[in-house]
């Protein structure tokens, strides 16, 4: 049986939207929002101000109290865990955001938690939830391209949609979920696709899980791959997160980067590489070489998608190498991380990216 299935049903039956209590009244779900910064709480100077604008300084209850529509379809608390441009990310705020994050889902009062975040990493931090947060309960991230003294925001309502998904039964169980521009995508193959149009999320190829229309959440697909309670790693105990960094692949490319990344130390590396991730000649030996040396290497494609073929102009038995499968580089470099913190087995390692 499916590990995951028990404890799904469980908070099915038991989700306010279900069940009634005593009077005979459905309450409305608790929804916990946690803050870290961005362009949602970003602040410009006019209302037509849509660059150059401050991001991560509106603080979380004036975000809560710009949208009143929220109490219609969920009792709301803010929490200001960060105040960051996204951009600033490191693993000891996703560490400190995980903790958070487990801590609240573990409190038989929150049915659901929405993290509003920068959209430049957005998709980072929802792929490292989605392998360590620990239950089947809703976990929504959600962000904007425009500020919130904007002509037209896409804050508030991004907000609203997905307060409504967190808070649905409909996404129990479905992995942490992205919400953006009416859309539903799952954390693992969405990426944010263009530099300044709202509508800039997509999970190119593989598609979006379902939409928000009006006060309905409507989902189409499964995410297929293993997430939180069916997942196997347990950062809880963790400080701090091995160091994994990505070399890029391009015409002309040097053994330089990978030689800079072996020489400080690093556990891994992941290369952007071109194509079906393919390195140079030149730097393949230098990836070999940082092999040699005990560092990790993970091949994935800047091409952003597709399966990168193992064995094919690559010998990954001979060198001992790892493919990132559909994983994005930025994705890969967040699974080989959290891997490395169980294993450094490049059978297993390769095991868990065609797992996740
Ligand atoms: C950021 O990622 O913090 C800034 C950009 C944005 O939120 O759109």
């Amino acid at each position: 049986m499916n590990i995951g299935f028990v404890p799904i049903l469980f908070l099915l039956l038991c989700h306010p939207l279900l069940r009634a209590d005593d009077t005979s009244e459905k309450r409305l779900p608790n929804v916990v929002i946690l803050a870290t910064g961005g362009t949602i709480a970003g602040s410009g100077a006019t209302s037509t101000t849509t660059v150059g604008y401050k991001p991560a300084t509106v603080p979380v209850q004036a975000l809560i109290d710009a949208v009143p529509e929220l109490k219609k379809v969920a009792t709301v608390q803010g929490e200001q865990v960060f105040q960051i441009a996204s951009q600033n990310m490191t693993n000891e705020y996703w560490l400190k955001l995980a903790k958070r994050v487990n801590e609240l889902l573990q409190q038989p009062d929150v049915d659901g938690i929405v993290i509003t975040h920068g959209t430049d990493t957005l998709e980072e931090t929802a792929y490292f939830l989605n392998l360590v947060a620990k239950s089947a309960k809703p976990v929504v991230i959600v962000g904007a391209m425009r500020p919130s003294t904007a002509l037209s925001a896409d804050g508030p309502i991004n907000l609203y949609n997905a307060v409504l998904v967190a808070g649905s039964k409909e996404a129990v169980g479905r992995g942490v979920l992205v919400c953006m521009n009416d859309q539903i995508n799952s954390a693992r193959d969405v990426t944010k696709t263009n530099t300044s149009t709202a509508d800039t999320f997509k999970s190119p190829e593989l598609g979006v899980l379902g939409y928000i229309q009006g006060d309905r959440v409507a989902f189409y697909r499964l995410p297929a791959r293993r997430h939180t309670l069916n997942s196997e790693f347990d950062i809880s105990g963790a400080d701090k997160l091995p160091n994994v960094e990505i070399a890029y692949g391009f015409a002309n490319v040097s053994r330089t980067t990978v030689d800079a990344l072996a020489a400080a130390g690093v556990d891994g590396i992941v290369y952007a590489g071109v194509g079906d991730g393919n390195p140079s000649e030149v730097t393949e030996q230098a990836l070999a070489d940082a092999r040699a040396k005990g560092i990790l290497i993970v091949r994935s494609a800047r091409v952003g998608n597709g399966i990168v073929a193992r064995n094919s102009e690559v010998n990954d038995d001979k060198r001992d190498f790892v493919v990132s499968d559909t994983l994005n580089p930025q994705k890969a470099r967040i699974l080989l991380m959290i891997a490395l913190t169980k294993t450094k087995d490049t059978k297993e390692i390769q095991r868990m990216f065609y797992e996740y």
